[in-house]
């Protein structure tokens, strides 16, 4: 038996799975189709996503999707939607994408009742969600059986690797985008042959003229040309999605689908890394804001490249860094070249021929240092506030640019040196140091 017919066995739902999560749908779909509410305005029920288009996987969620006449107020829409799908869920609570649904659970399955408007066709799109039908529609018409098994492979694949998911937390590939390689591609095993040799930039559909210059992989949707299904794919999921290909073709392993988890190293192991380096580390620590993964993530990516351009105006070097989300706090982890900074460091005036020259002159003349030119432009030496790097990273942090949530530096924490080499900081210094790809931890 081969690898992936092996993998197939163990991800595919069974008959009874199958038949479990059908009847499930079916009934919901009847029942919400038979809310007065929805039929008071007029509304359609839809079961779209990985259950309608028969990809998913063992244990999916099942998305049903209540479309409204386009005369319905947006308001009225959000409202309607809430309180239908509150209706018919056992817990519940309210989501937003870009606008809002109701996630919540029944019989057992995980469900999203979402709202959107009911369209002839994408040209007239209200919200992003309103494609969503369209996709279904189109998988389904597209898709055959063995197909569908392919996608099952490379949805668990990228769930594997980590880069299944188009929110901002994973940047990763969403399950239509995974259909669609499919149908592209053809199997499974054709996808990764053609993804090890995808260059930045790469056009999967060229179907239509529009550019999307700035996304790493370009996938026209079939539905609407002037949406890239794979927009949301960072440069770094691209990158390891390539990498993982290559490395997949040349020694297929169970690792690719099922990673092991990762034990985090001891305190001894992470003193004597860094010491062999020589480096130091610094670790901030934030409280982390109240807020939907889909908000938090970019912020917490916006925090760290402030605290690293506050340590690089100080002419810190900066070797690597990671962040880590926990329950109550947001950390940072830095490693740095050396947190001791000289005495002294360069401010540079105006060249000169300006006017501010002769003042800038003026004011630093009787400085230790005397100011003087390089080549054309004033300069001098003068002595820094702060001669420890992480002093300064305390007393310049709020005015970093930083994630709006974060600016306040609510619990603001700072360790350096053999003191941010803690116990408490184990697991993020162990996520910075473990370069492991996924499959590669045995
Ligand atoms: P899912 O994320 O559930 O993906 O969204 P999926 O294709 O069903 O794959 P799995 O098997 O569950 O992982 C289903 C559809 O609903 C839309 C998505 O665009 C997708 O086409 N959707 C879902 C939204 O547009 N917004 C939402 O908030 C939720
Ligand atoms: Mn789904
Ligand atoms: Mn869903």
């Amino acid at each position: 038996m081969s690898l992936e017919t092996a993998i197939l066995r163990k991800i595919s739902p069974s008959a009874g799975d199958i038949e479990r999560v059908e009847l499930c749908a079916q009934k919901a779909l009847e029942e919400i189709t038979n809310d007065d509410l929805v039929k008071e305005h007029n509304a359609e029920v839809m079961l779209v996503g990985s259950v309608a288009k028969g990809t998913f996987l063992k244990n999916p969620d099942i998305d049903l999707f209540i479309l409204f006449p386009t005369s319905t107020d947006r308001s009225q829409l959000q409202k309607v939607g809430l309180q239908i799908g509150k209706k018919h869920l056992t817990t519940y609570e309210e989501r937003y994408a870009e606008h809002p649904y109701t996630h919540g659970v029944r019989d057992g399955y995980e469900m999203d009742i979402v709202p959107c408007y009911k369209l002839e066709s994408t040209e007239d799109l209200k919200c992003a969600v309103d494609r969503t039908p369209f996709h279904t529609e189109y998988i389904k018409v597209n898709m055959d059986y063995e197909m569908k098994n392919q996608v099952r492979l490379l949805k668990q694949f990228t769930k594997g690797i980590g880069v299944y998911g188009a929110e901002s937390k994973t940047e990763g590939m969403s399950g239509y985008l995974i259909e669609l390689l499919i149908i592209r591609y053809g199997d499974f095993k054709r996808v990764m042959k053609a993804a090890s040799e995808w260059k930045l930039g790469q056009v999967v559909f060229p179907k239509n003229k529009k550019k999307f210059e700035r996304d790493a992989l370009i996938v026209h949707d079939p539905v609407d040309s002037n949406r890239n299904v794979a927009s949301a794919v960072s440069i770094q999921s691209f990158s390891k999605f390539i990498f993982a290909a290559k490395k997949y073709l040349e020694n297929p392993s169970e690792l690719f689908f099922f990673p092991n988890s990762r034990d985090e190293y001891s305190l001894e192991y992470i003193k004597k890394f860094v010491s062999k380096r020589d480096t130091e580390m610094v670790v901030v620590e934030l409280d982390r804001p109240r807020l939907i993964d889909d908000n938090l993530y970019p912020q917490i990516r916006k925090t760290l490249e402030g605290i690293i351009s506050t340590l690089q105006k100080e002419s810190v070097s900066i070797i690597d860094s990671a962040y880590e989300v926990k329950e109550k706090k947001v950390k940072f982890a830095i490693e740095v070249e050396s947190l001791e900074l000289p005495l002294i460091k360069s401010h540079y005036g105006p060249p000169v021929w300006s006017d501010n020259a002769s003042s800038f002159v003026d004011k630093w003349k009787s400085n230790e240092f005397e100011p003087y030119l390089e080549g054309s432009v004033w300069k001098v030496m003068v002595y820094r506030d702060h001669t420890d790097a992480m002093s300064y990273l305390a007393k310049n942090l709020k005015m970093s640019a930083l994630g709006k949530d974060f600016r306040d530096l609510k619990g603001m924490k700072i360790t350096g040196n053999e003191e941010a080499i803690c116990t408490e900081n184990i697991s993020i210094l162990s996520k910075m140091i473990d370069k492991r790809m996924s499959w590669e931890v045995v």
